[in-house]
């Protein structure tokens, strides 16, 4: 088999980048380890900033998401009982984001993927990446008990955090930064409708929790639970009985509650692997960094990487250039540092750290009083969680 690029892991970085490749005429093969229903079972965090939806428009599968999609202007900052609501909308200029689950985001592009008859290879073993720092680099991999070789121009290693690309890397060759929380995140998912129209982050000396949404008849909750807790120990009454205590009493009244329909725990990591290029291997999406979820930056960070690296490969092929390819590890870094810093900083602000104490709890109150009350606080953290500019 030969392709120009081949793609290790269908996620949302490597479906989008297969995409728009296609788009551009470039042939592309994904190579995946999972099935399709186990990528798809994934439930993430779905809240898009404008850059994500241009280019889920540009791909041509922005318009379920235009239809289903939750536009949303502002959210509520609920500390000490009371909530305060960062209105982006007005802060940034007119910006907004859209909440739509990435699962959706993730079918719709394995549907368009499908009716472009382009080839994914699902429940692929053993992929392994060869000689990649050559102009010939080949992919392998096996598949219903054959082995299997592909020749390509390039390699775009999507494949997530625990993937075999960043893995294959010589030793010496990549830096890995890393920040692991003291605590995770208990979610769960009921076809109930939303406590509020917006999100809610909820900072209290219970611990963090998040009211968020998928339409508004699914809602998505999450209450910062220790990381030595087992998802079966928490059932569904005892869940909602620890959001509630966690919500101001408006919230608390309007709180519909219903049985789960899934419910994990997901601890909390900051991760950057620099460079994100290898010789013809690119890193993109949770491949190459991971930011804890609180203000979502996850797929939008994913999707930024997409773009430099479909525009760097389609200069590659139409121009002939290498200055993209050459720029592209630099162009994704300085802005996955910038939603790492702020990741880090609203993780920071909203949870309790088991070593900060009653201090620490004073002081987060009093960044959040300032940041509710000054309009250049508050500015700051709504252009961040829209998205700062490419
Ligand atoms: N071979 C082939 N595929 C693999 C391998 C492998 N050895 N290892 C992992 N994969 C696949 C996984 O099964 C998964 O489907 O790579 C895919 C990676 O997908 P994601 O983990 O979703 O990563 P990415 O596409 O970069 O999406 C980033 O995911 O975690 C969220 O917040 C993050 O929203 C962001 C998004
Ligand atoms: C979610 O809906 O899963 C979600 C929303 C916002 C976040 C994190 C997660 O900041």
């Amino acid at each position: 088999m030969r392709t120009q690029v081949a793609i290790i892991g269908a996620g949302p970085s490597g479906l989008l980048l297969g995409q728009l490749l296609h788009k551009a005429g470039i042939d592309a093969i994904i190579i995946e380890r999972q099935s399709p229903e186990y990528v798809l079972s994934r439930i993430r965090a779905g809240v898009l900033e404008q850059v994500t939806m241009d280019l889920l428009d540009e791909a041509g599968v922005g318009t379920r998401m235009h239809k289903e999609g939750l536009v949303h202007g502002g959210f509520d900052l609920l500390f000490k009982g009371q909530r305060h609501r960062i209105d982006m909308h007005e802060l940034t200029g007119g910006k907004k984001v859209i909440v739509y689950g990435q699962t959706e985001v993730t079918h719709d592009l394995m549907d368009a993927r499908k009716s472009a008859g382009l080839a994914t290879i699902y429940e692929a073993n053993n992929v392994s990446v060869h000689d990649f720092d050559t102009k010939k680099p080949r992919v392998r991999f096996e598949k219903d008990g054959v082995n299997h070789e592909i020749e390509c121009d390039f390699i775009a290693g999507c494949d997530g955090f625990h993937g075999i690309c960043r893995a294959s890397v010589p030793e010496g060759a990549v830096t890995n930064y890393e920040k692991i929380y003291p605590f995770g995140w208990l979610g769960v998912l009921a076809d109930v409708p939303p406590v509020s129209h917006e999100l809610i982050y909820a900072n209290t000396e219970r611990g963090f929790a998040l009211c968020s949404m998928r339409s508004k008849t699914r809602s998505r909750y999450y209450v910062q639970c220790p990381l030595s807790d087992k998802v079966e120990q928490w059932s569904d009454e005892a869940f909602w009985a620890e959001l509630r205590l966690r919500l101001d009493p408006q919230a608390r009244d309007q709180l519909i509650t219903g049985p789960s329909i899934e419910k994990s725990i997901a601890p909390l990591r900051s991760f950057v692997a620099e460079p994100m290029r290898f010789g013809r291997m690119f890193l993109a999406g949770d491949a190459a960094h991971i930011v804890p979820p609180t203000g979502a930056k996850g797929l939008n960070l994913a999707a930024t990487d997409v773009k430099y690296l479909s525009s760097a490969l389609i200069e590659f092929y139409g121009e002939k250039s290498a200055a993209g390819i050459d720029t592209y590890s630099e162009r994704c870094l300085r802005r996955i540092w910038k939603a790492e810093r702020f990741s880090w900083w609203f993780t920071s602000l909203m949870h309790q750290f088991p070593e900060s104490g009653s201090f620490g709890q004073k002081i987060q109150e009093a960044e959040l009083d300032y940041l509710t009350h000054s309009r250049a606080a508050s500015q700051s953290l709504a252009e961040n969680y829209v998205g700062l500019p490419l």
